[in-house]
């Protein structure tokens, strides 16, 4: 029985070895130490053997019985270890491989435009005032003294939602409003960038989404010569130092008076030409004194407050300045229009 012992460990050893995979594992255990296996079988049967020799043969078996269940373990260890490895190799990541190369992105001509304008403005101690896309029907139009049925309306086609009274900003007039009524009594210098939606027939000149920025400066003595100088300003720095300005008498509901600013042609310098329709001039913004109703709106009190506002629209000014002829270019995606720019 001893010899018996002695090749079951052998065979067993042997067996155990030549196991490849953490899953055969398991039949080896049962075929050699479980309940029914080989190694039980021998324990069970020293019962019949000669008393003499029992506690040898006990001894031995269990001496048996450890170490191939120490072998076991050990065995079960390497192959995961094994299954370890194979996985790294297979998965691992090379850190020494050269990087692929990321294309440095650039800011669309729009950001482009409207970070030169905060520079500018900001020169003149405007802040930038956030005001939301969605608006009500009251600050869109109602509180800048265009009442329901107004035929100022029309100036602005409309998208409106289906929740009664809320619509997309038409332009960024509204957020005079809310400028107002955060600062009030303060005095206010401020410049509110953003995206306006109108529905409109999109054409070379017209898109149904695009870009202004409002300008609302409010104090006790703020008066038509300011507006004219902060505005001819910014049109030198914008388009250029030799640059000429006129304002033209115009008419906004939320102005009075209003006027439109126009800048000597960049193209042609004020000869006449295609871009400025032979005029020599073209119109870059709107503007005025705030029309003392909506101060009122605002909560300012026209006798004790003025100020002056203007809207300008920023694709215009890049489209005047780098001579483009068509605005769908700047939201139709074309990286061969917008890598110009880069
Ligand atoms: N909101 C006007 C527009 O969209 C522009 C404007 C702003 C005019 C402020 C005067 C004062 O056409």
């Amino acid at each position: 029985m001893l010899e018996e012992l002695k090749a079951l460990e052998k065979r067993a050893r042997a067996e155990l070895e030549g196991l490849g995979a953490l899953e055969a594992l398991e039949g080896w255990r049962v075929a050699f130490l479980g309940r029914k296996g080989a190694l039980t079988e021998i324990l069970r049967s020293i019962g019949q053997a000669p008393p003499e020799q029992r506690p040898a043969l006990g001894q031995e078996a269990n001496r048996v019985k450890l170490a191939l269940e120490q072998a076991y373990t050990d065995r079960a260890e390497a192959l995961q270890r094994a299954e370890a490895q194979r996985q790294l190799a297979q998965e691992g990541v090379d850190v020494t491989l050269p990087g692929r190369p990321v294309a440095p992105g650039f800011l669309h001509i729009s950001t482009q435009t409207l970070r030169e304008i905060y520079a500018i403005f900001g020169a003149m101690g405007f802040q930038v005032f956030e005001a939301p896309d969605i608006e009500t029907d009251v600050n869109n139009f109602q509180l800048l003294n265009i009442p329901p049925f107004h035929p100022a309306r029309d100036m602005w086609s409309t998208f409106h939602t289906t929740r009664e009274g809320v619509l997309l900003r038409t332009h960024t007039s509204p957020g005079q409003i809310r400028a107002m009524r955060q600062y009030c009594p303060e005095p206010i210098r401020v410049i509110l960038p953003g995206k306006c939606y109108r529905y409109e027939q999109v054409t070379a000149r017209h898109e149904s989404m695009f870009y202004q920025v409002e300008g609302l400066a409010i104090g006790r003595d703020v008066t038509m010569g300011d507006l004219k100088g902060v505005l001819t300003h910014f049109a030198r720095q914008i388009f250029g130092p030799e640059r000429k300005v006129r304002f033209r008498a115009s008419y906004f509901p939320f102005t009075e008076p209003s006027a439109e600013m126009d800048i000597d042609c960049v193209i042609c310098g004020g000869k006449g030409c295609r871009v400025c329709k032979n005029s020599g001039w073209l119109e870059i913004l709107g503007s005025g004194m705030v029309h003392p109703q909506v101060l009122r709106n605002g909560g300012y009190d026209p006798a004790v407050h003025t100020g002056f506002a203007f809207g300008m629209g920023p694709e215009r000014i890049a489209m005047l300045k780098y001579a483009i002829d068509d605005i769908r270019y700047f939201f139709a995606n074309d990286l061969r229009f917008l890598q110009q720019f880069a």
